[in-house]
């Protein structure tokens, strides 16, 4: 069995993507000189270098690649080591320009950029298992090896193509499914706008069409595009397993939804030995620390709640949204150390030196244009020595106090065309829930709706459109059994197919929540409902509203205008030992506050009402001891309550009662036996 940790590595990783062939080799004795004054621990290399290793079709050069892995090593330097298969050389296209990939509207990509890939290409999967084998041949058993991090951010920028071989390979996979095309028909309900198929031959990926295509061909052709993906991940994995026993192998994920969204990582958690994951602030207005947060918690949990590794974040500005503003002083540390608190073993960066030339010069780096004299270097000098303070928390788990269901897969439905309202967004609605716990200082995991979910005395559900009968049998028992459920509208509401629920909605949570809904009534663009409670407090929704008939919930707040006027709004089933909560609206902030408020209460979670807002606490465990993570995201000095008395880790101070915790500052509390 592989490590599930980089090899060799005593405390946490610390470094990030090295890529020397950029520089003439007299730079790369002062690239690990100043690693070593930085701290670095692990460096990824070799994430681009086909076309160097491999010059042209079979003949391999790694001279330079020997080079570079002998001085790293010579310094003490561990590498995770990149199989380049995401960048395939110049000749190889000439050779298959087959395998450039085809968009939906049938434009085949060129060359010149990177992950210019069609996954079905049988001549890229050849030609991708030769090179990791050449690698894995040199290297595999190298001292230096800690690590190997297959390909490079799978779905991203290519999430599917749609070609002929994949056209094929497409109805190979459906018949793998569906054993005929009377099963696919079944599957996709062709009998509607006569899209009856006679026989598998006659199916085509879901190019581009005149009006909305048959939803459930789209979604089973995200499935399959996922699934493409992971034949050739595993494929690669299962090579390096082979011939390099014992180094765990990874691929970067990119969890936060809004820069790739194509992957079902609960499929690819299982099969990398390391959860690594890559994460950028997005410049949109809102709180980046939060978002931060939530990828980070969502990445844990595609781990089972081990440790995982952030692979990839930045120093300062990125180069790729449209204004990219620096980060201030202090917040690449407190990025880097809120990763660790939500289980990140470690803080690694897109890129160590900052390039001078390509795509992403403009990007910032360990190493800036600006030199050593700059204020990056010298924080990054500074996270090194932090970092290794931090050594003994390897290892340990993050703490949650409540669970947020999630599915790539809904989320892909959802997406789809011809909804009630294309005002509703389910990542807004994930997000806003994931805010409003957030702000009641609650650490979350996620969980796949079919998962255990009996720890957890609240699991919330802000938008599970597409639900198996499976998940409404497991959170009709969670709530039996005592836990505290809130669903939030338009969940429950189709299979895996796309296929509405036989019934009244919310099909599959009809139960669970003692309720129907009889017919959905979107509110116009900025249209606002009132809503209001037997004891006069008033919320606010927007978005949504619809037409609740309870069937054993009780009604807590009433649609005091709109078409649903004197109709329930939000309800209370109690079942079992529990409860279940449903809001039939689009809640303000606010509003979502105070109905989590009252959920929390009947899941017996104490409000932290001694925490101020920005202000995290989170806890890791393990055998290594407790840790009470203390970040402050403001800039005003606080106070904040400790739950026992221990050491501070960055300053070695003796720790008790309330740590000072100055404005911007993060403090790491081990706490004593
Ligand atoms: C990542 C990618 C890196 C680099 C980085 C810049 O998505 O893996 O190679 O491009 O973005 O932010």
């Amino acid at each position: 069995m592989p490590d599930t940790a980089p090899e060799g590595l005593e405390g946490l990783a610390y470094g990030g993507d090295y890529n020397p062939e950029q520089w003439p080799e007299d730079v790369w004795a002062e690239d690990v000189r100043l690693m070593r004054e930085a701290g670095v621990t692990l460096v990824s290399i070799g994430i681009f270098s086909w076309a160097l290793i491999e010059p042209e079709p079979g003949r391999y050069d790694f001279g330079r690649l020997d080079r570079i892995v002998a001085l790293l090593h010579e310094n003490g330097i561990r590498i995770d080591l990149g199989t380049p298969t995401v960048a395939p050389p110049a000749w190889f296209y000439r050779a298959h320009p087959e395998a450039l990939p085809v968009s939906r509207e049938g434009m085949r990509y060129a060359f010149g950029s990177r992950g210019a890939i069609c996954h079905s290409s049988t001549a890229y999967r050849t030609a991708a298992a030769a090179v990791t084998e050449q690698l894995v041949r040199r290297y595999g058993s190298h001292p230096a090896l800690a690590l190997w991090h297959v390909h490079n951010e799978y779905g991203v920028p290519v999430s599917a193509c749609y070609c002929e071989n994949c056209a094929a390979h497409f109805r190979r996979w459906l018949t793998a499914t569906y054993g005929n095309v009377e099963g696919v028909n079944e599957a996709w309900g062709t009998a509607f706008w006569g899209q009856h198929y006679g026989s598998v031959e006659e199916i085509e990926p879901p190019r581009a069409t005149p009006t909305v295509c048959n939803p459930a061909h789209l979604l089973d052709y995200a499935r399959f595009a996922d699934a493409t993906m992971r034949e050739n991940f595993v494929r690669e994995r299962d090579i390096l397993h082979r011939l390099s026993p014992g180094i765990p192998v990874t691929t970067n994920f990119m969890t936060a939804l809004s820069q790739c969204d194509s992957v079902d990582y609960w499929a690819w958690g299982r099969e990398v030995d390391l959860v690594t994951n890559d994460h950028y602030l997005i410049t949109d207005g809102r709180r980046t620390h939060v978002n931060l947060a939530m990828t980070a918690d969502l990445t844990r949990s595609v781990a089972g709640g081990a440790p995982w590794l952030l692979l990839e974040h930045s120093t300062s500005g990125v180069s790729w949204q449209p204004r990219n503003p620096a980060k201030a002083p202090g917040q690449m540390a407190r990025n880097s150390l809120a990763h660790v608190a939500r289980g990140s073993d470690g803080a690694m960066f897109f890129q160590w030196r900052q390039s001078r030339r390509g795509a992403e010069k403009f990007h910032s780096s360990m190493l800036p244009h600006a030199g050593t004299d700059s204020r990056v270097w010298r924080e990054v000098v500074r996270l090194g020595a932090d970092l290794d303070s931090l050594a003994p928390v390897r290892g340990t788990r993050t703490v949650a106090d409540a669970a947020m269901l999630w599915d790539w897969q809904s989320w892909w439905a959802q997406r789809l065309e011809w909804r009630p309202s294309e005002d509703h967004d389910a990542r807004e609605r994930a997000d806003s829930f994931y805010e409003a716990l957030y702000d009641r200082h609650l650490t979350l995991d996620f969980a796949h709706p079919e998962a255990d979910l009996s720890a957890y005395p609240l699991v919330v559900v802000p938008a599970l459109y597409l639900a198996s009968e499976a998940t409404g049998r497991n959170l009709r028992t969670y709530v039996e059994n005592g836990g505290t459920l809130v669903v939030s509208y338009f969940s429950g509401i189709v299979d895996e197919h796309d296929a509405v629920h036989p019934g009244a909605y919310p099909g599959v949570l009809r139960d669970v929540l003692g309720l129907t809904v009889e017919e959905f009534s979107p509110l116009g663009e900025g249209e606002r409902v009132r809503i209001t409670a037997a004891d006069g407090s008033e919320l606010t929704g927007d978005v949504w509203s619809e037409f609740v008939v309870p069937r054993g919930a009780e009604t807590v707040w009433t649609y005091a205008d709109g078409l649903a006027a004197g109709q329930p709004a939000i309800t209370r089933h109690r079942l079992g030992r529990g409860t279940a909560w449903y809001i039939s609206t689009r809640l303000t902030p606010a509003a979502l506050d105070t109905v989590l408020g009252a959920a929390t209460e009947d899941a017996g979670l104490t409000p932290r009402t001694d925490l101020p807002r920005d202000v995290e606490v989170v806890r890791r465990s393990g055998e290594s001891g407790e840790y009470v993570f203390v970040v402050n995201h403001t800039g005003t000095d606080t106070k904040v309550p400790l739950p026992g008395h221990g050491t501070e880790l960055l300053t070695g101070e003796r720790a008790a009662g309330r740590l000072a915790l100055p404005g911007g500052a993060v403090r790491v509390v081990r706490l004593d036996s």
